[in-house]
């Protein structure tokens, strides 16, 4: 996946956006919206952001686990 893909355009947040937020503390998807805007404008992308969280919470587990099979 491309991170600089645009996620949410209502509030214009990428894939990357999301993550710096993880990084930086976000662990839920209501954190990272509240950490980017992600999810608050038209709500279209709100479902989605459950299940991209879910997904980059795995990969900085498997960073932090040394799991990634490198
Ligand atoms: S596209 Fe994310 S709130 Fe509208």
């Amino acid at each position: 996946m491309r991170m600089t893909k645009k996620f949410c355009n209502c509030r214009d947040v990428t894939y990357a956006d999301i993550m710096a937020a993880m990084r930086a503390g976000a662990a839920t998807a209501e954190e990272v919206s509240a950490a980017t805007g992600a999810g608050t404008g038209c709500g279209r992308c709100r479902e989605a952001l459950d299940f991209v969280v879910r997904d980059f919470a795995e990969e900085l587990r498997a960073e932090r686990d040394g799991s990634l099979g490198l």
